[in-house]
């Protein structure tokens, strides 16, 4: 579904990528760890071309899209959920899920998805008219993942949805993406710091270093891996 293939990205002076490859099979939840400025949300913003990949090569569906325009990729099908989430503050719930949605005809999927959304999350249902700045962190997580499948994702890139969110409602959240992933068919990349929750979600694992892929297998091989336990897991 998903092939980056040596993908580089630089800001400035700064490396922030070298050569990072990586697959995702499509069905799958596959899932990208790493410690604060590994370049997890760089290879994400690189391949929804929000940064400029300065080489390599990303694949979607088995077509170049290497440094392809954002709304051309979520048309497409591809959508990032980005880190801190980034819901419209000044717009309501229901107004921040039609956004998700702007480019669809308001037909009788359109209705639907916007049910699934509500089945899913149906605290966002009894908020439909809340501003959503005035969310709690989870509930604006929660509206994140549900703007992005208005847009009727075949394949989603969440970038940390467990950041600063409480314990409990980060169990909720990875729950649901499987629900997603497993009711839906969407493939998922995701891109966690909390590695444990996110390799008991996901079937396949890269670690992030410093801009490099410096490990990759299944996601209970990593689990069991000692440099990972030790790094990632708390020993
Ligand atoms: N806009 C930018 N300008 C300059 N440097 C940047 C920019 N964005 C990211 N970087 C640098 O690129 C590196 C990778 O950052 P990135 O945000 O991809 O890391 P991350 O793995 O997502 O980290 P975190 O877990 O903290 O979110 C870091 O060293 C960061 O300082
Ligand atoms: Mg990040």
């Amino acid at each position: 579904m998903l092939k980056i293939d040596g993908l580089n990205v630089s800001y400035g002076s700064i490396k922030a990528l070298s050569g990072v490859s990586l697959e995702v099979q499509q069905g799958a939840i596959v899932t990208l760890i790493g410690a604060n400025g590994a370049g997890k949300s760089t290879t994400l913003r690189a391949v929804s071309g929000l940064v400029k990949a300065s080489g390599g090569t990303v694949f979607y569906e088995g077509e170049d899209i290497t440094n392809s325009p954002p709304h051309v990729l979520v048309q497409r099908g591809l959508c990032h959920v980005p880190e801190g989430r980034m819901v419209f503050s000044n717009l309501t719930v229901l107004e921040n899920l039609y956004m998700g949605g702007y480019r669809r005809k308001r037909d009788a999927k359109f209705k639907s998805d916007l049910d699934y959304v509500f089945g899913i999350f149906p605290r966002l249902k009894e908020r439909l008219q809340q501003s959503a700045g005035t969310l709690s962190g989870g509930e604006q997580q929660m509206l994140a993942i549900g703007r992005a499948l208005m847009s009727s994702p075949r394949c989603l890139m969440l970038d940390e949805p467990s950041l600063g969110i409480a314990p409990l409602l980060v169990k909720t959240i990875f729950e649901k993406i499987a629900e997603i992933n497993r009711d839906l068919g969407i493939t998922v990349l995701l891109v966690e710091q909390n590695a444990n929750l996110a390799l008991a979600a996901s079937s396949y694992g890269y670690v992030l270093e410093t801009g490099t892929v410096i490990l990759h297998a299944p996601s209970a091989e990593l689990r069991a891996n000692p440099q990972v336990r030790e790094a990632y897991l708390g020993g």
